[in-house]
């Protein structure tokens, strides 16, 4: 049972704190696990305690609404809840909170919003558990097929099928959602900056220019299995020699092309100590300033390790509209625009025309995907109040 608070950013933040704690430091919060399903029982007590109607749409992300949806042109906020293995606390939950006490002091006011209103929790943003980034909004505009989705497995081999099955979801129901994607006029998503951009500007909170082009590829080195004490050296056929070459080559390309590659996932089979596998996938996520550069980068490293790669996810680069970007930039009294190489469920809207947009809150340590991400409190509420000011000047005319 999710514990809730409602209205303080401390006491909300306190309610998420214990939720899908992994044993290894920081957060394990897949799409479907026990963590994800109390995250989105919390989710639905705050949309409870406001008096805002809840519903989770074909593609599992939920949605918090203050007025009626069927108005449409609302103004959305919000983020995820879900994690990468590891991750850290303010990755998503800070977009969630965030747009939920933003609401509060709307509330506060008094007056009903010209447009309507909602938070949401977008399903899955990290691929942590099925491998595709912004699973959630990728079913929901139809960029991601749902029987793609339904078949895809996770490192235990179980289909996002059974996972949803095994949470009592109708799988039959899964897919894209565009009647509540036609609700959605704006979208503003909140998140904790993943660099030092705004710490080296000296500034609390800063607006989203462009998201660099990113995706991921895996690629299968294939052996042969055999004893790792009577094989010779010349007599082997041994894929992690292949999968060595791939990351020297991944850092090599991505230095000579201005990019960012990493291999940060690999499964080996059988992974015995004394065996030599049979098998290796490689997981590369490459990313730059612009998709060319990207797709050049992953060329280099097919080339090295002579095999092409399966492309499991790809986000074009993304430049927010100007004009909404700047109305932000207007509303908050000026503050910095930055791009991000990170990806955002707000990435994947603005790419199939929603316009969006996005706030950053200033993270000390730089650090993300891992357990020292952070943001003060007081860069926190500084978002919140910056999140207010935007949707005020969004949802009232
Ligand atoms: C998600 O945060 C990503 O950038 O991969
Ligand atoms: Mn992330
Ligand atoms: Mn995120």
């Amino acid at each position: 049972m999710a514990r809730h608070s409602q209205g303080t950013f401390e006491g909300m933040w306190a309610d998420l704190a214990d939720i899908g704690r992994a044993s290894a430091g920081g957060y394990r919060r897949f799409v479907w696990s026990d963590a994800d399903l109390t995250l989105r029982e919390w989710f639905v007590q705050q949309a409870n305690d406001r008096g805002m109607g809840v519903r989770e749409d074909r593609a599992g992300n939920l949605w918090a609404w203050w007025g009626d949806p069927s108005a449409g042109n609302a103004v959305v906020t919000g983020s995820h809840l879900d994690s990468v293995p590891s991750g850290g606390a303010f990755d998503g939950p800070l977009g969630v909170v965030s747009g939920f006490l933003a609401v509060d002091r709307l509330l506060e006011a008094g007056r009903m919003p010209d447009r309507p209103i909602a938070v949401v929790a977008f399903s899955d943003e990290e691929g942590g558990r099925y491998g595709i980034a912004c699973g959630g909004s990728r079913l929901l505009t139809g960029a991601l097929a749902p029987d793609r989705a339904l078949a895809l497995r996770d490192d235990d081999s179980v289909t996002q099928a059974e996972a949803l099955r095994a949470v009592g979801r109708d799988i039959t129901f899964f897919g894209a959602d565009p009647e509540v994607l036609g609700a959605i006029g704006t979208f503003v998503e909140l998140h904790v900056e993943q660099g030092r951009g705004l710490v080296d500007l000296d500034a609390p909170i800063g607006v989203a220019s462009a998201i660099r082009g990113h995706g991921r590829w895996r690629f299968d080195l294939v052996g042969r299995p055999d004893h790792a004490g009577t094989t010779r050296l010349a007599d082997r056929d041994d894929p992690m020699l292949a999968q060595a070459r791939l990351v020297l080559a991944a850092r090599e390309a991505a230095a000579r092309h201005g990019a960012v590659a990493t291999v940060g996932k690999v499964r080996v089979e059988p992974n015995a100590v004394n065996a030599i596998p049979s098998r290796v996938q490689a997981w590369v996520d490459a990313r730059a300033d612009d998709d060319e550069t990207v797709h050049a980068v992953v060329a280099d490293i097919a080339a090295a390790v002579g095999l092409d790669p399966d492309e499991e996810s790809w986000t074009a680069r993304v430049d927010f509209v100007p004009v909404l970007r700047d109305r932000l930039v207007t509303a908050l009294g000026g503050v910095p625009v930055l791009p991000t190489g990170a990806g955002h469920d707000a990435g994947i809207l603005a790419s199939v025309g929603v316009p969006s947009a996005m706030l950053f809150v200033r993270n000390p340590t730089g650090v993300s995907h891992a357990p020292d991400e952070f943001a003060e409190e007081t860069d926190c509420l500084a978002g919140v109040d910056a999140l207010t000011t935007v949707l005020r000047d969004l949802a009232w005319e």
